[in-house]
């Protein structure tokens, strides 16, 4: 800088302290920042060997799980008890969501998060869930060929289907299925351990519903499901999977089925106060009207349990459309009943002006018509042709000559 009042001095290319020191703290800069890229391959390679992993154990977790004498961090909870979630397709919400699930289901339940390679790279990417993984408490699948989880026909086939239990639930007596629309209540006094002499409690469809076991959100005892598993076995692309148990968990002798009110762990289709939890169908796009529609109880449901704006697509209060009467419909304001009035009478006033109008051309064509008729002559048309006629004949008369 000392030579900056000076334009011809050598100038820039002057060697001064500061510039050394400058350029020592740009290479030192650019040698640390060089240092970096390393840093991000060396996360993917993390994910990447972690599906690997899970991949690779899937047939021999069935000896982990049985081992009794190893380090094995899962053998801190108690392997008959497992939550379980099956979902393929990567969404935003499953990581704060199976972290809501292990913070409200008692410290002793294990979680299983069966999915696609893109649902699980998505779930275990998240540090908190990696520490999930580390300390035994949450498993992550892709199943090997040839199960296959796409279609909802794909997972009922996958849970009807006695080997699923075997291979990757072994020992798993209680099992809690939750989908990415059902959540469990923070609030609720209940337990889940509560429920463990159910053998299947889910949520009625209707407030007598015989068996109420719709499955987004249920407890199912395994040897229950193995008893009908035993003897009956499920026909492709027919009832879905918690309907075809239903009718055949119902018979069971012995079996403590949810039934009506009785047993009801969700809420689904049918309202009750503090349930343990809810299941919204197809992520809240179809909610029932005994449920939601009510304002009042959809302001409770929601102090209840605000955990459901987790599952759940939500706007903002004030981004309501005017009109609306918050119960589902959109009725219009005052403004718009006043300019509907005034575009109604508008258009009554040009209905009547055309109406006038097209009687008076009426009036007009009957008049000339009715002159026709009477042989009256028209001044116009008519009279032209008379001309020509008359032109006519003259030339012939000239021919004739
Ligand atoms: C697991 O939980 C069940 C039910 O509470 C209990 O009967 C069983 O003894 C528990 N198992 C272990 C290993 O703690
Ligand atoms: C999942 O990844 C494995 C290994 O990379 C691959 O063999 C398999 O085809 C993939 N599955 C799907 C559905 O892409
Ligand atoms: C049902 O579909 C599976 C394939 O997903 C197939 O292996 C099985 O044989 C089918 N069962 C029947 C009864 O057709
Ligand atoms: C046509 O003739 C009828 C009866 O011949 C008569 O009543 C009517 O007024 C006539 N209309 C006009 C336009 O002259």
């Amino acid at each position: 800088m000392a030579n900056a009042h000076s334009p011809h001095s050598p100038g820039i290319f002057a060697i001064t302290k500061l510039k050394l020191f400058v350029l020592v703290s740009l290479s030192f800069t650019w040698w640390f920042a060089s240092n970096l890229p390393h840093y991000k391959p060396m996360i993917r390679a993390g994910i990447k060997s972690r599906i690997d992993e899970a991949r690779q154990k899937i047939p021999t977790i069935k000896v982990d799980w049985a081992q009794e004498t190893s380090t094995d961090p899962r053998d801190a909870y108690n392997s008959s008890k497992v939550a379980l979630l099956i979902e393929p397709r990567p969404l935003p919400h499953l990581v704060p969501q199976i972290l809501h699930m292990i913070s409200v289901v008692p410290p002793d339940w294990r979680f299983v998060f069966i999915g696609s390679n893109l649902s699980v790279v998505t779930v275990a990417r998240a540090y908190a869930t990696k520490h999930q993984q580390v300390i035994g408490k949450l498993d992550l699948m892709v199943l090997p060929e040839p199960w296959e989880i796409e279609s909802k026909e794909k997972v009922y086939r996958l849970l009807t289907d006695m080997r699923f239990y075997d291979e990757f639930l072994p020992g798993v007596e209680w099992l809690l299925k939750y989908e990415s629309d059902s959540i469990l209540c923070a609030n609720s006094e209940e337990s889940l351990n509560d429920w463990l002499d159910w053998h299947w409690a889910g949520a009625p469809r209707t407030p007598d519903d015989r068996f109420s076991g719709n499955g987004g959100l249920s407890l199912r005892r395994v040897s229950a499901i193995r008893r009908v598993l035993n003897f009956q076995a499920r026909y492709n692309n027919t009832q879905p999977e918690d309907e075809w148990f239903g009718t055949r968990v119902y018979i069971l002798p012995g079996a403590k089925v949810a039934s009506g009110s009785d047993g009801m762990l969700a809420v689904e289709d049918v309202y009750k106060e503090n349930a343990m939890g809810f299941h919204v169908r197809n992520g809240g796009t179809q909610l029932a009207d005994a449920v939601w529609k009510d304002r009042k109880q959809r302001q409770a449901i929601f102090n209840y349990c605000p955990e459901l704006s987790l599952i759940m697509d939500m706007k903002l209060e004030r981004e309501r459309c005017p009109g609306d009467d918050k119960e589902g419909e959109i009725h219009p304001t005052a403004e718009e009943k006043a300019a509907e009035a005034a575009k109604q009478a508008e258009e009554q006033r040009r209905k009547a002006e055309a109406e006038a109008r097209r009687k008076a051309a009426e009036a007009a064509e009957a008049a000339k018509t009715a002159a026709v008729v009477n042989g009256t002559a028209v001044p116009g048309a008519d009279a032209e042709e008379e001309e020509e006629v008359e032109e006519e004949s003259p030339e012939g008369e000239d021919s004739e000559d």
